[in-house]
């Protein structure tokens, strides 16, 4: 039990993926698990332990932003065991080649993070994913046809913002995507020794005003679910992990 994940001891797998959305959780646990049993109900931010691929794997909803993320991933990796941990998430695509649908592999996320300035005060410190899990998700992708992109993404605080320039900046600088919960995901991960990855669809892309239809929504989801379940086994977890 943890403040925010109710979970009995062991009731959450050393392996688990991170929607942002509970109900997305919940579709998971309904749709891609086998015996799927729900351990958290707290502020409704659902989270469940099934099987995939007889493989133990939990996912639990993380809210939205880094601050967010952050309690959820520190409950999980302190209080519950987690080791590997793998973000699902949608952003908004910076570079004109992202399509609606588009799957990112989050291979390190500039931020504008508050936690991270309190965590570093006077560095940029570099949040990165885990590197075998990111060949694992690239690897995975590669043996189902799924296109990837992997690059940089920006974690972002504000979502609605009237600062184009930074923006304009990142979009320069090759950063593929704005999303709001990665690096919060990494710098955990990192700080308590344990594996990080995110796992974005482009749900929208401000280049070119386009937005995902349900359908591109629900497809591209899917293929990432998939993608995230197969990178999770594909590693395993430390010995010590769980309970
Ligand atoms: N900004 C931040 N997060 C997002 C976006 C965005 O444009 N699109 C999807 N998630």
């Amino acid at each position: 039990m943890s403040l925010h994940i109710d979970a009995e001891p062991g009731a959450v797998a050393p392996r688990v993926l991170l929607p942002g959305d509970p109900l997305r959780a919940q579709f998971i646990a309904d749709r891609f698990l086998d015996r799927a049993v729900r351990f958290n109900t707290v502020r409704n931010m659902l989270g469940f332990t099934g099987y995939w691929h007889g493989e133990r794997v939990s996912v639990q909803g993380t809210g939205m932003g880094a601050p967010s993320i952050a309690i959820y991933a520190h409950e999980l990796m302190q209080e519950h065991g987690a080791d590997v941990l793998v973000r699902i998430g949608t952003c908004g695509a910076l570079q004109p080649a992202l399509d609606v649908g588009s799957i990112v592999l989050a291979a390190g996320a500039s931020t504008e993070s508050g936690l991270h300035r309190r965590r570093f005060p006077g560095v940029d410190y570099a949040a990165l994913p885990d590197f075998g899990l990111l060949f694992a998700a690239y690897t995975a992708a590669a043996s189902k046809d799924t296109a990837v992109t992997v690059g940089g993404v920006a974690t972002m605080d504000a979502f609605y913002r009237d600062e184009p320039d930074t923006v304009a900046a990142l979009a320069r600088h090759g950063v593929l995507a704005l999303e709001m919960e990665t690096a919060a995901l990494y710098t955990a991960a990192a700080g308590a020794g344990r594996r990080a990855l995110s796992i974005l669809t482009v749900s929208d892309n401000r280049h070119r005003d386009s937005h995902a239809t349900p359908e591109q929504r629900e497809r591209g989801f899917e293929a990432m679910i998939e993608l995230a379940l197969d990178t999770v086994i594909a590693v395993a977890p430390a010995a010590s992990a769980g309970h």
